[in-house]
């Protein structure tokens, strides 16, 4: 609850408010106003919600060891756009959080790749004030690096838009298949309590999206469509004047996320590590939302706005490809111990490794692909 306007105001009663004056909305609104409303949102109303404290867990809160080797490959990245002809590199990552993986990354190029680190200019996006706020902070030592806290993409960039864990973040549509065919589900409200509702399809481009992720969904059976992903995709993709567009979130190529595997979707809200006891509908603003991403969209969208696909593998081939065994050391002392913990839970097949993807994806860049995602594959 929050003094908002004139009276206090939980997201419920905000949401209860808006279908009370246009009808059932979609689960995509929903999710907006659940986790972006600017001053009740789940993301607005902290500055950090990974992380032992918080409801999940992300690469980042492993420790440095993946921001040293994203830096790794931020650093060819900067070399294959300096024998292009580039003076300097812009770093733009996209729902940054509190700028803990910036920071990561740039304590690892001024340690490792002086060059990279001194050509390079930083841009954290991100939707919320509170995280923003803290951004500075967190990036104390690199302030000479950083030319913007803002919350959406610049307009041009030539470097790298750099995401983790934003596109399953961000809302989208669920639908069902159903005897009279596709049908969007809604939320309405009865006696003030958000209830589940049905109605046609709200845009054309859901059914279209679908089509074009060749997806059959059986009778019964749910699926998220992501327009908003696509569309984030699209802006990225304009910004993207020459460089790379690295992109790190779970889910899966059409054909697996949209078949009996996930009968029932993967729209899930997590409180405190935990998913989905008490559904996504319950207590909005107080649990992360969540889906899994659509991997074939994500490649069309790009493809379509123009830029190469460079690969798609899972985070442990990337992680090894740039050196992640190498720096398991040996030893008993504590730090030496905790880096060797942090290099298995990135790798644990099960975990972050292979639930994690990667998607590299270029414009001007010239050819041959990146070290990160050259090898391996998908599972
Ligand atoms: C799951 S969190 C990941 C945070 C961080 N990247 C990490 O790995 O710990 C998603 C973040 O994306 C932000 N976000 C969501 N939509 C955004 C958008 N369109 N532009 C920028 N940031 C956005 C959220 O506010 C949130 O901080």
């Amino acid at each position: 609850m929050k003094y908002w306007g004139h009276a206090l105001m939980s997201v419920q009663d905000i949401l209860i408010q808006r279908i009370r004056e246009r009808g059932p909305i979609t689960v995509a609104e929903f999710m907006e106003i659940a986790l972006y409303h600017p001053g009740l949102g789940y993301y607005a109303t902290a500055a950090q919600r990974s992380g032992r404290a918080g409801d999940f867990y992300t690469s980042v809160d492993v420790g440095p060891l993946f921001g040293e080797l994203v830096a790794e490959q931020i650093a060819e990245m900067w070399e294959r756009l300096r024998e292009r002809g580039a003076t300097t590199f812009d770093l733009v990552e996209a729902g940054a959080g509190n700028g803990r993986l910036a920071r990561d990354i740039l304590d690892a190029l001024a340690a490792a790749h002086r060059g990279a680190y001194a050509r390079l200019r930083l841009t954290l996006v991100e939707a919320s004030a509170a995280a923003r706020a803290a951004q500075h902070e967190t990036l104390r030592d690199h302030r000479a690096r950083i030319v913007g806290s803002v919350p959406d993409l610049p307009s041009s960039v030539r470097g790298v838009i750099l995401a983790n864990e934003l596109l399953d973040a961000l809302p989208v549509h669920l639908v069902t298949m159903t005897g009279a065919g596709l049908r969007e589900i809604l939320i309405g409200e009865h006696d003030g309590r958000l209830v589940e509702t049905e109605g046609p399809p709200s845009d054309p481009r859901i059914a279209e999206y679908l089509a074009s992720a060749g997806a059959t969904l059986e009778r019964g059976a749910r699926a998220e469509v992501g327009l908003a992903a696509c569309r984030w995709i699209d802006a990225a993709a304009s910004a993207l004047a020459a460089g790379f567009l690295l992109l790190f979130d779970y889910g899966h190529e059409a054909p697996q996320l949209y078949s009996p595997t996930h009968y029932s979707g993967t729209l899930a809200a997590y409180r405190a590590h935990t998913a989905g006891a008490a559904g996504w509908l319950q207590d909005p603003g107080s649990a992360d939302l969540t889906s899994h991403v659509n991997l074939t969209a994500i490649r069309q969208a790009a493809e379509a706005a123009g830029l190469t696909t460079m690969g798609i593998v899972d985070q442990t081939y990337f992680l090894i490809a740039l050196g992640l065994a190498e720096r398991i050391e040996k030893g008993d002392d504590l730090p030496v111990i905790k880096r060797r913990l942090a290099a298995r839970t990135l790798m644990m097949p099960g975990g972050l490794g292979s639930t994690m993807k990667v998607m590299a994806f270029g414009r001007h860049t010239g050819r041959g692909t990146l070290r990160g995602v050259a090898h391996g594959r998908l599972t």
